[in-house]
């Protein structure tokens, strides 16, 4: 504990850091959970709404590599031995075992969506739009248990960076928030690059 000017006791970030990390992982997580359902809505509308499709699944690569890389943070402090990530322990065994085919299923979607975009359905053998469609559906499956365990978490935590800090809290919500508006700004920008690409499609 460190004693500030105006004698509140504030714990090191060493201790504070993992708190950290699960509020930026559940604010980028509800950022997500908002742009899939608008995704959605385009799946159940594509001859109509595909550049819209487009649109929204370039945007989520943003948001999506903030959810990697906070993820991958916590993972990487937890195996390099910090004490507040061990004191924290992993995730329960079932989510432990889903996260690495959380991540890989999300990055097949993706990536092959992002394929699909620059190729077409079939590109040198290799079925593009299959592997789209066969990994959204996988991924739907492990994004399912994913959300239901961890949805209800979001108002505790969301909520906490929304109000003002307490002493003992970790005090850097608004480098969160910068990190998440970066992300959409970073989605963003790649949707307006790509979007454009649906002419490929429509034409
Ligand atoms: C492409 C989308 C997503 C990816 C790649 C992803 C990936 C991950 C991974 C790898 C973990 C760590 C393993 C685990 O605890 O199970 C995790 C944790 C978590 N995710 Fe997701 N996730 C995604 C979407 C979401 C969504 C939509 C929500 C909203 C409910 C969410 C909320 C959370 C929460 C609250 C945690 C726990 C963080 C902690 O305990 O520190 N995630 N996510």
């Amino acid at each position: 504990m460190t004693v500030t000017a105006g004698h509140r006791l504030t714990p090191p970030a060493e201790q504070t850091g993992p708190e950290g990390n699960e509020r930026l992982t559940a604010a980028t997580g509800a950022v997500l959970l908002a742009l899939f359902a608008a995704e959605g809505v385009t799946i159940l509308f594509l001859n109509r709404l595909l550049t819209w499709h487009y649109a929204i699944g370039f945007l989520l690569v943003g948001p999506v590599l903030l959810k990697l890389g906070s993820t991958c943070y916590r993972f990487a402090r937890y195996y390099t031995g910090s004490p507040a990530y061990r004191r924290k322990g992993p995730p329960v065994p079932l989510l432990r075992i889903l996260g690495p085919v959380v991540v890989l299923t999300s990055v097949a979607v993706l990536g092959t969506g992002i394929a699909l975009a620059f190729t077409g359905h079939n590109f040198g053998g290799v079925p593009v739009l299959f592997l789209h469609k066969a990994s959204f559906v996988c991924w739907a499956a492990v994004m399912t248990v994913h959300v239901l365990a961890y949805i209800w978490r979001l108002p505790r935590l969301i909520g906490a960076d929304l109000r003002r800090q307490r002493p003992g809290e970790p005090g850097d919500a608004a480098v969160r928030w910068s990190l998440l508006a970066l992300s959409l700004g970073a989605g963003v920008i790649i949707a307006l690059a790509a979007t454009p690409l649906v002419s490929r499609w429509t034409h």
